[in-house]
């Protein structure tokens, strides 16, 4: 594989997809910051790879983000490639509709990437270089059941990417959009309904690096269930919601 970066960034690195994606771009020599509140698990992680550095930071916390920031740039130099990975997934529909739970997955799932964003961007400016991956998710194509807290989060990420990509091209730094199906982590193991074409998240990092390599805008997977999700978003208002009434109506 070609190798583009020297230094990586990750948040949510310590369970999940981003750590399998730590664990593959360390492999392949790079140098990586994994980021996530756990100390025990990031420290876990460092040990499987000595190119991995544990920089534990709440990605909400504005400040701390940008103290992590300076740290690793620090320590490792430059950022080439940031995956901003960290999320959480809390199921929530109109009957247990709950504004603090709303605001939370907002702040982790969208504020977290805005946090690490404001200090990355200037940085990749100035050196005419960089890798920022921002990752949503297919729930954010359309309103979906149930993600009353995470589709309006993942929606906003995916129209931020779509804000900074052209703006950023200007700039020499690249913006890509990672937009997963179901993935098998920690994330999914509380989910009780069926998910179809689940893949493990050591297919979801493939996916991804494989997607970051050619510099794609939008690396969405598996196929199966990305061409399905936007055949629903293609469809009108009129068709949609019957569609989905129908199926809440069966559950
Ligand atoms: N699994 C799926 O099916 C799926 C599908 C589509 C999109 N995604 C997206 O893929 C990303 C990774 O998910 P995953 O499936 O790998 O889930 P996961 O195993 O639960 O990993 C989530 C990561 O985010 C970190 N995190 C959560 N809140 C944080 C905070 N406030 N500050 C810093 N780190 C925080 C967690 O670490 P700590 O708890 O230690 O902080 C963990 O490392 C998420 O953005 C998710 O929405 C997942």
């Amino acid at each position: 594989m070609a190798q583009r970066w020297t230094t990586a960034w990750i948040t949510g690195a310590s369970t999940g997809i981003g750590r399998e994606l730590a664990l593959r771009l360390a492999a392949q020599g790079v140098r990586v910051a994994a980021s996530a509140r756990s100390k025990a698990k990031l420290e876990d992680l460092t040990a499987q790879d000595p190119n991995i550095v544990a920089v534990a930071v709440d990605v909400t916390n504005r400040e701390d983000v940008a103290a992590a920031h300076a740290r690793i740039v620090r320590e490792l130099g430059p950022i080439d490639l940031a995956i901003l990975n960290a999320g959480v997934w809390d199921p929530m529909g109109a009957g247990d509709f709950d504004a603090a739970r709303a605001a939370r997955s907002m702040a982790v799932n969208y504020g977290g990437i805005a946090n690490a964003l404001e200090p990355l961007l200037p940085a990749m400016i100035t050196r005419r270089r960089g890798h920022v991956a921002l990752v949503a998710s297919v729930a954010g194509y359309r309103g979906l059941p149930d993600a009353a807290a995470y589709a309006p989060s993942k929606a906003a990420v995916i129209s931020l990417a779509e804000v900074l990509r052209p703006d950023l091209a200007r700039h020499g730094v690249t913006v890509s959009l990672v937009n997963p199906g179901f993935v098998e982590t920690p994330m999914t193991a509380v989910n009780t309904f069926p998910m179809p074409f689940i893949v493990s998240a050591d297919v979801a990092a493939k996916h991804i690096l494989r997607g970051l390599e050619t510099q794609r805008f939008e690396i969405a997977f598996p196929w199966q269930t990305v061409s399905g999700l936007k055949v629903l978003r293609a469809l009108p208002y009129a068709v949609y919601f019957p569609i989905v009434q129908r199926w809440l109506l069966r559950r």
